[in-house]
């Protein structure tokens, strides 16, 4: 590895030797950072931040003091790849309770121009992190699963030399954290996925030419599905320069021309350039057959192109009509499986092979929809809107207590996720959805309605053409709940005839039929999906004994059997597609569990199919499941 030798280097020598090449170009090779990002929308001045990092774990908590964001000696670190989770394979409850790790990114600028800004921007980092450049603090960022930047300021940046980016990374959770630590009734570490600590996905570096785009929203809207459709491009950017500038958009979607105009956009401000075209007959997007167009943008100033930004739109409806789901105004009926990015070898910090490979399993196992608990990457969005699969788009604001919902801080967070989200994956014609949440309590009180009421606002003001839901533990004794008023889509997690439940009210699965018609009764306006269901299996046995691949078999026939006896609901998700590392003394229900790993998945964690499969392949692939029949 030549790299890790190079910065084993003393840093004075490393230093005089990039110095010495001066009129070379800059060592991005060297530097493992290569021009573009790994998937395809976006805007065109991003170099992704590759090759070989640094990292040490700090157990102890004594970085910081120890000063390991100053150090310029590469001693105590090891070589590592970013995206990466540190602690992979450590099953321990050390692991799932979290610590700190540091990273450490030695590297030139792969553009010396010295009228460029320079941004660093992280696509997912779990939890909390804090960011150096050259010994000095930059910014902090809280919270996984969303991108975030940071300028990296001028005075500090060294545009020959070699910059310094150190981030520290804590994965301790907290009660107000997304999700949120808590512990089990046998004391262990609760969450319903593995706490991965580290950059769980990659680090560009991004060249701002004066001008760069903050915002960019592409919004078809299809009036009815024989209807022309309107596009709307909205496109905010910001000066980085010293001076106003003149700032000329272009754009095109489709092909067909958006008159985005010109405007002179002062020092350090913001503008926003809108403009609307009109598609006489448009193809839609379904996922029968998902027609992507097209967009780009050009942003001139000075008479000079600075930046372009591409990405791909898709045309279609989705709303809620008389209380259910319809794409493009035909009522749906979907099929599909929750899923968590996760891999045995590398857990949270997958890369694009495995990302293609959930997709086609997914698709092969005939889902038209996909639910995580968080929200995706970037290619597994894009993944969706090529293959045709739906997207149920949620925030981890999972299992939240309601005491800690309560508090100022928490929603907070939880609102800057949701805009976040929004932000970020909204020209995504997959997303069918905006989730606000999972199984929090499941009798709501004030603190739960006033989260989602403002929530539900806050989402339809940023983005009116997708509906709003939250998923919810189905229990019988939670009744009719008027706090979900609010919510066009109620997503139902019923475990019927596996977990007991609160006082044993679901272990009888035969109620499952009368639950969900009392739950229609409840909520005849909204949409209504079961957004989980699942069984776990690890063993062949008696059809009779939970955790067996037969008891599997049988309750998935069973449940959807039950699900498609039900006209009026929208969709119903397995859960999961495929196995995952949960929690240490995870049993999910089944007496001779394989903890940590949970077990419900329909493919093994080493990918191999469970016999369920096929019985769900086969139930999804006879279940019109797009309203053609
Ligand atoms: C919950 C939760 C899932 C979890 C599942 C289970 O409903 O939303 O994340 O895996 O139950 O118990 O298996």
């Amino acid at each position: 590895m030549r790299i890790a030798r190079l910065l084993a280097l003393p840093i004075a020598l490393l230093a005089c030797l990039t110095a010495g090449a001066a009129a070379a170009p800059p060592a991005l090779a060297a530097d493992g950072i290569t021009r573009g990002t790994i998937y395809r929308d976006g805007p065109d001045n991003r170099y992704l931040l590759g090759g070989t990092w640094l990292f040490r774990l700090d157990s102890a908590g004594v970085g910081q003091r120890e000063r390991f964001q100053r150090r310029a000696s590469t001693a105590g670190w090891a070589a590592t790849t970013v995206p990466n989770a540190w602690n992979v394979g450590d099953n321990s409850v050390a692991s799932m309770t979290g610590t700190t790790g540091w990273y450490r990114k030695d590297f030139h600028l792969p553009d010396r121009r010295a009228r460029m800004d320079w941004l660093v921007r992280f696509e997912s980092v779990n939890y909390r992190a804090k960011v150096w450049l050259n010994g000095r603090p930059i910014g902090r960022n809280t919270g996984a699963y969303l991108p975030w930047a940071l300028r990296l300021p001028g005075g500090l940046l060294k545009r020959r030399g070699v910059n310094r980016l150190v981030i520290r990374v804590d994965n301790r959770r907290l009660r107000t954290d997304f999700p949120p630590s808590g512990l089990t009734g046998s004391g262990d570490p609760a969450g319903g996925w593995w706490n991965y600590g580290g950059i769980l996905r990659e680090v560009y570096l991004q060249r701002v030419d004066r001008i760069d785009i903050s915002s960019l929203l592409v919004r078809p809207e299809l009036p009815c599905s024989t209807c022309a459709a309107t596009v709307l491009a909205r496109v905010t950017v910001r000066n980085y320069g010293d001076a106003p500038s003149r700032v000329h958009l272009t754009g095109t979607f489709g092909g067909r021309r958006l008159a985005l105009g010109t405007k002179t956009v002062g020092s350090r401000r913001f503008a926003t350039f809108a403009a609307r075209v009109r598609i006489a007959s448009p193809q839609l997007w379904s996922p029968a057959s998902p027609y992507l167009y097209p967009a780009r943008f050009a942003v001139r100033a000075g008479g000079r192109k600075v930046l372009g930004y591409a990405l791909h739109s898709g045309i279609r409806s989705i709303e809620v009509v008389g209380g259910h789901l319809a794409l493009n105004g035909r009522p749906v009926d979907l099929r599909g499986v929750g899923i968590h990015e996760d891999d045995p070898a590398a857990g949270f910090a997958i890369g694009s092979a495995r990302r293609q490979q959930i997709i086609a399993q997914a698709k092969e196992v005939g889902a038209t929809v996909i639910r995580a608990h968080y929200p995706l990457h970037p290619e597994m969005h894009e993944l969706a809107d090529r293959e045709g699969l739906l997207v149920w788009s949620e925030i981890p604001v999972y299992a939240v207590k309601t005491k800690f919902l309560k508090r100022l801080e928490v929603r907070k967070l939880a609102a800057r996720e949701l805009e976040d989200n929004i932000l970020a994956n909204q020209n995504h014609p997959s997303i069918m959805l905006w989730s606000i949440g999972n199984e929090l309590s499941a009798r709501p009180g004030p603190v739960q309605a006033n989260y989602i009421e403002r929530a539900v606002r806050q989402a339809k003001a940023l983005d009116p053409t997708r509906p709003i839901g939250l998923a919810v533990a189905g229990y019988p004794s939670a009744g009719c709940r008027p706090q979900y008023a609010p919510l066009d889509v109620v997503g139902i997690n019923e475990y019927f005839g596996w977990y007991p439940g609160p006082n044993g009210q679901i272990a009888d699965r035969d109620t499952l039929s009368p639950f969900l018609d009392e739950m229609r009764a409840c909520y005849p306006n909204k949409a209504i999906l079961i957004s989980e269901f699942g069984a776990e299996a690890n063993r062949s046995g008696p059809v009779q004994e939970k955790g067996t691949y037969e008891y599997q078999q049988d309750f998935v026939n069973f449940h959807l059997a039950v699900h498609a006896s039900k006209p009026w609901l929208s969709g119903s998700i397995y859960w999961a597609l495929q196995e995952f590392r949960v929690r240490p003394n995870w049993d999910g229900g089944n007496p001779h569990p394989d903890s940590p790993i949970h077990e419900k998945g329909l493919l093994r964690y080493d990918g191999t199919k469970k016999p369920a499969w096929f019985d769900v392949e086969r139930l999804f692939k006879s279940t019109p499941q797009l309203g053609q029949s």
